[in-house]
């Protein structure tokens, strides 16, 4: 018996296991609309063995795009390409379908990240004016954002339930707010990104009241069978910064708004602040929140093991693991997973024939030296 492969229920959903894709930004769309790329590599990683696959960040309207090349869900041309996505996928697929909603605030209007000039487009280049919690730069080099306004707050929470709408007609199955990574909503929750004074400013309470303010809007749209989720900050990994103490006591908070899972992820806050990266160094944190707050945690972070992904199930640090550079490496991962752990997954009928015990090159290759005849 596999914890990993085991069925996980979220809402009125049942995921046939507990691997999820994570959202990966593909910067490949054309007026924020998706094309025949995100058709053929959403379309791979439906295939993938995972029971769940997100679709990455989404913006919610035009300058909340962290380049001018990723996916937008604000007008019907938009809705219309990313509907052929998911219905490909649900006709070639075997995965549930999630998509993630975000704002980049002050990272927004950014270089691809392949562009010979990395960081914030220049006004030359077709660079905008970003928009964040306060009116600080994500660090040196980068554009002051314009403080977010009462009507800047109350416009882009219409723009999430607008996209929450359009997501539904398209038929996804999982929604997740981007709540980390030092984009718009993280810029509240962080003292690093946040100077307000006013009743979204300062204490714990009002850093936090505009995120919850986004779920209880988000969830009037998003119907309670469907899991509605966050992709939360553990930490700033700033002594100054947001912590894990914080993001359990946020996590208690979206629970109550509404929220079904957290995910819980960390750090790029600001340019200089500096992730310590080791082994489990982000799973950890989805055990303090699975330990203190009762709800459904993803963990991620170099997670690509398939026998540490089971070990993060089985000794309850996660109820699901969330893998995003594996998949790019390898797109059947967790098929590959299950063979390696002696798992049967679903796999598409053409595929049968490379099942281990039904194709030799599946066995353990035979090392003693070749004989003659
Ligand atoms: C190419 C790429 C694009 C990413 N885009 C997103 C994104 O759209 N939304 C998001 O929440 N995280 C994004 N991430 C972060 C991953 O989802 C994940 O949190 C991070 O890579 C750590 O997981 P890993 O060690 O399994 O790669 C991206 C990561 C990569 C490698």
């Amino acid at each position: 018996m596999s914890a990993l492969f085991s069925p996980l229920r979220l809402a009125d959903l049942e995921l046939a296991n507990r691997i999820v894709v994570s959202p990966m930004s593909q910067y490949s769309a054309e007026d924020g609309a998706a094309n025949d790329w995100h058709l053929v590599h959403y379309g791979a990683l439906a295939n993938s063995g995972a029971g769940l696959m997100m679709v990455e960040a989404t913006h919610v309207d035009p300058e909340s795009r962290g380049t001018p090349a990723c996916l937008g869900l604000y007008t019907d041309a938009q809705e219309q390409a990313l509907a052929r996505v998911v219905a490909t996928c649900r006709s070639v697929g075997q995965s549930a379908l999630g998509l993630q909603l975000n704002h980049s605030g002050r990272k927004a209007s950014g270089n691809v990240p392949w562009a010979a000039t990395r960081g914030p487009l220049t006004p030359e280049q077709g660079g905008w004016e970003t928009v964040a919690a306060s009116a600080i730069p994500f660090g040196e080099g980068f554009p002051t954002p314009r403080a977010a306004t009462p009507e800047d707050l109350e416009r882009i929470k219409t723009a999430f339930c607008d996209a929450a709408r359009r997501a539904l007609r398209i038929g996804f199955d999982v929604l997740e707010i981007h709540g980390a990574h030092g984009y718009f909503l993280h810029s509240f929750l962080s003292p690093l990104s946040n100077h307000r004074t006013d009743a979204y400013g300062g204490s714990f309470d009002n850093r936090v009241r505009y995120l919850i303010e986004i779920v209880q809007a988000v969830r009037d749209v998003w119907p309670a069978g469907k899991p509605l989720g966050m992709k939360v900050s553990s930490t700033d990994w700033d002594d100054a910064g947001w912590t894990i103490d914080d993001a359990v006591e946020l996590v208690r908070r979206l629970k109550a708004a509404g929220c079904d899972y957290v995910c819980m992820s960390s750090g790029a806050t600001t340019a200089t602040t500096k992730v310590r990266i080791g082994p489990d160094y982000q799973t950890r944190f989805a055990q303090t929140v699975k330990q203190e707050v009762d709800i459904c945690t993803w963990a991620v972070g170099l997670i690509h093991d398939p026998e540490h992904a089971e070990r993060l199930i089985a000794d309850n640090w996660a109820d699901a693991v969330t893998l995003a550079r594996a998949f790019l490496d390898d797109p059947r991962w967790a098929v590959h997973a299950a063979n390696r752990l002696g798992v049967e997954v679903k796999r598409p009928r053409t595929y049968g024939r490379a099942a281990p015990g039904a194709w030799p090159g599946a066995a353990k290759p035979d090392l003693a030296p070749a004989g003659k005849g």
